[in-house]
């Protein structure tokens, strides 16, 4: 059976008929799961003062902001512009959590001016948010010293990375507080992105805690996000385990609390876990062809509409669908690619695929709704694709046009010099 029949995705909904609608490619998410997600995250803890986070940056569509928003979470942002797309899905200024990195001035101000709270990197973005507002309250980042994730590229703990600030400048952190009058209201981290096990995330945490008692005005204890998915569930890849992560972080919070004898808010940002499932990435079949006694399956999903094959070598599972007939059950090797004009350009390498897939067979990359559109872009001039919603109901909504050749050039600006 089908990943997306076993849990319904199109909710009876046929492919074709959603790409004759809304255009190849399109980005396809089902509400009903988005929701799902967000409820195993809501409660992995009955702690009043925990807070989830979802991390916009996974795919900050409206809709879908607005969704988990609906689900009690707050949002954390890394940009100004995610800041401004959070308010406009609905989120409160209070509800924004603005972690970002290597921030300018002008930044900060925009995020202190709307109210969020803000997260320090480095000791030196410490002294800058202090110099342009003395007397903030201000989180700061700490790099806890372990680090996990999918690759060297997303990891964000231990010593190869440029994130957050060393336990051993506290102290320092502490000293620039004073000296500002800033009170550290919270301290936060973020290991790196996809763990199924969250070993190093409590090792992180308890790391985390240990700084956190050297702060006695700290009242937020963020841990970070991370929770992977199973990407490869066409093999038989196991979820991760929810309910030993929510045992450990009740545990932690409660042995915390206890100690310093008072309650602090705890706050978890996945950003994967709540959006990758929800989200598949349809496109077509435009090519079929052989090459160095290799099948090159061609098709309009390039790196531009999903990059994380091409970035990170990441897997993503593949379904094909053949209009009115079933696909024939012999498998072979084949090459998914798209159409960039960059030899890196593919979707799923040495796949095994159906026989005989044809020139306007539908090509879904599934789990794609995390980091998938977030990443796309207008390389080779290729449009966006549109982002479409399936409700429960059935219906689908579109919630975000694709780009048009217009869009594609409207930055463009003093076009008439030449004249
Ligand atoms: N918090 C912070 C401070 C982060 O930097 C990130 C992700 C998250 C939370 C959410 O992490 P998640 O729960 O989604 O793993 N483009 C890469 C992932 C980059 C993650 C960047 N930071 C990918 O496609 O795998």
């Amino acid at each position: 059976m089908k990943v997306t029949e076993s849990v319904n995705f199109y909710q009876g909904l046929d492919p074709f008929d959603i790409i004759s609608e809304y255009g190849s490619p399109a980005y396809v998410y089902n509400e009903r799961i988005l929701r799902e997600r967000c409820r195993e995250i809501k409660t992995l803890s009955s702690y009043a003062g925990y807070i989830p986070n979802y991390s916009a940056k996974s795919n900050g569509n409206l809709t879908l902001l607005k969704i988990i928003k609906s689900e009690g979470f707050c949002v954390d942002a890394v940009s100004c512009g995610e800041i401004f797309a959070c308010l406009a899905a609905g989120f409160d200024a209070s509800d924004i959590f603005y972690i970002t990195n290597n921030a300018s001035a002008d930044e900060f101000r925009y995020a202190l001016d709307k109210g969020a709270l803000i997260s320090a990197d480095s000791l030196s973005q410490l002294e800058l948010i202090g110099e342009i507002s003395p007397g903030a309250k201000v989180s700061v980042r700490f790099n806890p010293g372990v680090g996990d994730g999918h690759g060297e590229k997303v990891i964000t703990g231990g010593k190869k990375t440029k994130f957050g600030v060393n336990a051993e400048d506290a102290k320092t952190v502490a000293d620039i507080a004073r000296k500002r009058g800033m009170e550290i209201i919270g301290v936060n981290q973020h290991i790196g992105s996809l763990f199924m096990d969250a070993g190093k995330y409590f090792e992180g945490a308890n790391a985390l805690l240990d700084i956190a008692r050297q702060f006695p005005s700290v009242k937020m204890i963020d841990f970070g996000g991370g929770f992977g998915i199973p990407y490869k569930k066409q093999s038989g890849e196991q979820r991760m385990d929810l309910e030993a992560l929510s045992e450990n972080l009740e545990k932690v919070i409660w042995k915390f609390n206890t100690e310093l004898g008072r309650q602090l808010q705890f706050r978890v940002e996945p950003g994967r876990y709540i959006s990758a499932e929800c989200g598949v990435l349809l496109g077509t079949v435009n090519a079929v062809k052989e090459n160095g006694g290799k099948k090159y399956i061609g098709s309009d999903l390039g790196f531009t509409t999903l990059i994380r094959p091409t970035l990170y070598d990441s897997h993503h599972d593949v379904e094909i669908y053949k209009k009115g007939s079933e696909l024939s059950s012999g498998s072979e090797l084949a090459h998914i690619v798209g159409n960039i004009c960059e030899s890196g350009d593919y979707i799923a390498k040495d796949r095994e695929i159906p026989r005989r897939v044809a020139v306007g067979d539908i090509v879904a990359a599934l789990d794609a709704g995390a980091y998938g559109y977030a990443m796309a872009s207008n390389y080779n001039l290729r449009a966006r694709p549109a982002e479409v919603l399936v409700r429960p109901s059935g219906e689908t909504v579109l919630i975000r046009r694709g780009d048009t050749f217009e869009d594609m050039i409207a930055n463009c600006v003093n076009v008439d010099i030449l004249r």
